[in-house]
């Protein structure tokens, strides 16, 4: 059932992966503090599943396009997820000690520089995806990002450890802290690839699914996750008094609704043939049944 997902990621690990080293070659940064684009390398090739490139990849493929026309793109998503998790990981927001099997970037360098790698991802990001000539992907990877996407959905997340919010409040933390992210990665290969007015549609609501689908398994494997395969610590999220889909419907359930969330991805794209849309399913069931 998920052999076809794990193909995509795979593909799109070495594909990402090659187009980020060229990008963060020294030679193309002339004069730029080594210390930061060490940094900055750290955290992006520590092994991440590379879940977004491969969303793009795949949702241009699925419209019809072929994988190289996604990959600034693929890249300019990682890096801003990268930048994510690296602020994300700080001591003011959630202090964690771990991420992607090595020590987390303020750990290994200096909060000062996590800072900063964080903030020049996030600016490289755009200067990746201006390879692709397209100002609907620039102005809808900002939003994304923005404040009412990723960064406006990480102050909420703070906010809620001060007053929890009920489950409609934390669906909607939840689809913008994770889900924008998630939904512009799919939204982004399809508009690479030149998806019809009606695959665009298709791909989007499939994202839209797949990233609540992903936060909810996200909150789950912080309970019952084994650290040593997820390369970051478990427990996190209760030692912090988070509002999570476990601590607000328990375990069980929230396993039901991630199901019922990868089961809408599907469904989604019903009306989409071929090996490319095969491998989007394919990977909606991955996000359920990862143990990473
Ligand atoms: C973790 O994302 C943070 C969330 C948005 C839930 P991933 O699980 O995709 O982390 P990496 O990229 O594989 O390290
Ligand atoms: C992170 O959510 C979402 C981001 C925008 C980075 P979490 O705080 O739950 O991610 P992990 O569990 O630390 O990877
Ligand atoms: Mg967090
Ligand atoms: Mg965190
Ligand atoms: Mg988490």
């Amino acid at each position: 059932l998920i052999a076809a997902g794990e193909a995509l990621l795979k593909r799109a690990s070495v594909l990402v992966d090659e187009a980020m080293r060229a990008r963060l070659d020294d030679r193309l940064w002339p004069g730029a503090p080594s210390r930061l684009m060490d940094a900055m390398r750290y955290s992006l090739f520590a092994g991440g599943k590379r879940f977004r490139p491969a969303l793009v990849i795949g949702g241009c493929e699925a419209a019809g396009g072929n994988a190289e026309a996604a990959l600034p793109a693929a890249c300019a998503v990682e890096m801003i997820h990268t930048y994510s998790l690296i602020h994300d990981d700080l001591p003011a927001m959630d202090n964690d000690d771990l991420r992607r099997g090595r020590s987390t970037l303020h750990r290994a360098f200096d909060e000062a520089t996590a800072i900063l790698a964080g903030d020049t991802l996030l600016t490289i990001a755009f200067d990746a995806l201006a390879d692709c000539g397209n100002l609907d992907m620039v102005r809808e990877l900002a939003r994304a990002a923005g404040p009412t996407g990723m960064a406006g959905g990480q102050v909420l997340d703070i906010e809620a450890e001060n007053s929890p919010p009920d489950l409609n409040g934390l669906i909607r933390l939840h689809r913008m802290k994770t889900g924008a992210l998630i939904r512009v990665s799919v939204r982004m290969g399809a508009l690479a690839g030149g998806a019809s007015p009606e695959t665009l549609t298709a791909l989007t609501r499939y994202g839209e699914a797949l990233g609540l689908a992903f936060q909810i398994t996200d909150d789950i494997l912080d309970v019952t996750g084994d650290p040593e395969k997820m390369g970051k610590a478990a427990g996190r999220d209760a030692a912090r008094q988070k509002t999570t889909y476990p601590s607000l419907l328990g375990l069980e359930e929230s396993r039901r609704r991630a199901e019922q969330s990868a089961r809408d991805a599907v469904d989604a794209l019903a009306g989409l043939n071929g090996d490319a849309a095969d491998a989007l399913r394919s990977l909606a069931w991955y996000v359920v049944r990862r143990d990473a």
